[in-house]
């Protein structure tokens, strides 16, 4: 019998719903195909958006979306994607897969996508290869008002409205695809493009995001932070809301990386103790923003993770389209699970990637649709969004079959959420043990309980041939005995238990 522990009198802190944030590169058929097929295309669209994919995102309540990259954003120039689709420049997509870029999905196709979704946007500029003025351009392009050659040239490009653009990163991964730059020289260049990254509207202020560190580079978080953090005040704007952090979980190491459907038991334990170790990197990357913003003022922001694996065969390696089992469906639930529990400091994350590449929520192939069990955990986790984090610890053991990639059985976090219930969600690690759970809710009466379970083999997934393999059911295992919670957790699944109190 493992001992859950809920103190529901003891919020923690509000959990952001950007940390179920998504990302969407030019890259393979993230945005063409997958989202993006055209007005003329016969696949039901709205305005060139799939509806089939729109919808469904919306049904997880998709909080933010990243756009236009990745490695894509530093090669990206704004306004090759503006104006009368015809005359748009074609050109190749150096970067990914060596295909015509036709740029018909541009910054005006970006903001009526995420209208659709009624999600906000995250728009990463070009500091790799682009100008000061194009960076300062775009953001008047996208949010003034006012008279302004930017804001005209938007008008006469058919909106007449200045859109919001939420969040803003100056430069995506600058030590490597951006520039393969050193800290301190990003550091100063951050300091000068974010000056021109004006706030126009007198509402709301952009919220500028600072390229942080590949996994454990803690070496740039200090360079970083020591060279172009601000301490903002009443009179003064910080330089930075956010630092980002991108961690991807390749279990056989960035060359090999593995593969997505065929592998054993010990690469099932190696990925998830990979997966954890994220939360030791926000520990001790928050540590070191800590000594320069003592107040706790900047944000991380986790805008890709997720898992990496090998391509699947027969794809253009440079599309980076790959299957997903319930694998993937742990290392989500985990990394949701350890975001909340960082509340404090990780105000957005945003997994890599949203259709068709990487560790993606959907994927299609022509009309076909399917979700994936990735997918089923996002929308179990959807009712923590904008909830409170509220105390909580599982007691947990350790299992695996590889001395060093041991994990706990175990991972949970618990929130307060806006509907007035207790919202658990708990992963198995294990592939074979189920286990015993009994949850306190210290002084707190539980009037009742109900679920939603994900389960299945450890390689379990959807194809296009049956796409329903692994789909969440409502879980009814869960009694309330003495006013705990009691219950049995299946081998291999992810569960959200929604607690009604007196
Ligand atoms: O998500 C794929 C790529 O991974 C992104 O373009 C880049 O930022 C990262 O290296």
């Amino acid at each position: 019998m493992h001992k859950l522990f809920i103190n529901p009198k003891n919020q923690k802190g509000h959990i952001n719903p950007e940390i179920q944030g998504h990302f969407s590169e030019h890259l393979g058929r993230c945005i063409y195909e997958g989202i993006y097929v055209g007005e003329n295309s016969d696949i039901p669209n709205t305005n060139g958006m799939r509806n089939d994919v729109v919808e469904a995102l919306k049904e997880m309540k998709i909080p933010v979306l990243r756009w236009p990259g990745g490695c894509f954003a530093d090669e990206y120039h704004w306004r090759d994607g503006i104006g009368a689709k015809e005359s748009r420049k074609k050109m190749i997509n150096t970067h990914w897969g060596g295909v015509v870029e036709d740029n018909s999905f541009g910054t005006h196709e970006f903001m009526e996508l995420c209208r659709q979704l009624g999600c906000k946007t995250y728009i990463n500029g070009n500091v790799g290869s682009g100008t000061v003025q194009e960076m300062s351009e775009w953001v008047e392009y996208m949010t003034f008002e006012g008279v302004s050659p930017m804001a005209d040239l938007r008008k006469a490009n058919g909106h007449e409205e200045a859109w919001t653009v939420d969040y803003f990163g100056v430069g995506n991964e600058n030590w490597g695809c951006g520039g393969n730059m050193t800290p301190e020289y990003y550091g100063n260049l951050y300091r000068r493009y974010q000056t021109y990254v004006r706030n126009y509207s007198k509402d709301k202020s952009i919220y500028k995001v600072c390229c942080g560190a590949n996994s454990d580079d803690y070496e740039w978080t200090d360079g970083v932070m020591k060279t172009c953090f601000r301490k903002a005040n009443e009179d003064q704007h910080g330089f930075m809301d956010g630092l980002s952090l991108h961690y991807y979980t390749h279990p056989e190491g960035w060359e090999e990386k593995g593969s997505a459907l065929n592998f054993d038991e010990k690469a099932w334990y190696k990925t998830l103790k990979k997966t954890m170790y994220i939360e030791g990197m926000i520990e001790h990357h928050a540590a070191i923003m800590d000594q320069y913003d003592k107040a706790h003022k900047v944000g991380i922001i986790v805008d890709e993770w997720g898992t990496w694996f090998k391509c699947e065969p027969g794809t253009n390696p440079g599309f980076l389209y790959q299957q997903n089992t319930m694998r993937d469906a742990l290392v989500a639930g985990i990394n949701l699970n350890i975001f909340n529990k960082h509340c404090d400091r990780v105000k957005m994350a945003n997994i890599a990637q949203m259709v068709n590449v990487l560790q993606a929520v959907i994927l299609t192939e022509g009309r076909k649709m399917i979700l994936t069990p990735t997918y089923h955990v996002f929308n179990m986790y959807k009712y923590h969004q904008d909830a409170e984090l509220l105390d909580s610890y599982i007691e947990t053991e350790e299992i695996g079959v590889d001395k060093e990639y041991m994990v706990p059985n175990l991972n949970e976090s618990v929130s307060y959420g806006k509907d007035g219930k207790i919202h658990i969600t708990l992963a198995n690690l294990s592939v074979k043990d189920a286990y015993e759970i009994e949850g306190n809710l210290a002084d707190t009466a539980v009037d009742s309980v109900c679920g939603t379970i994900l389960t299945g083999a450890m390689d379990a997934h959807n194809t296009f041939e049956n796409p329903d393999a692994v789909h969440a059911e409502a879980f009814e295992g869960c009694k309330v005995v003495d006013n705990k919670l009691v219950f049995t957790i299946p081998a291999c699944s992810v569960l959200h238990l929604e607690v009604s109190v007196k």
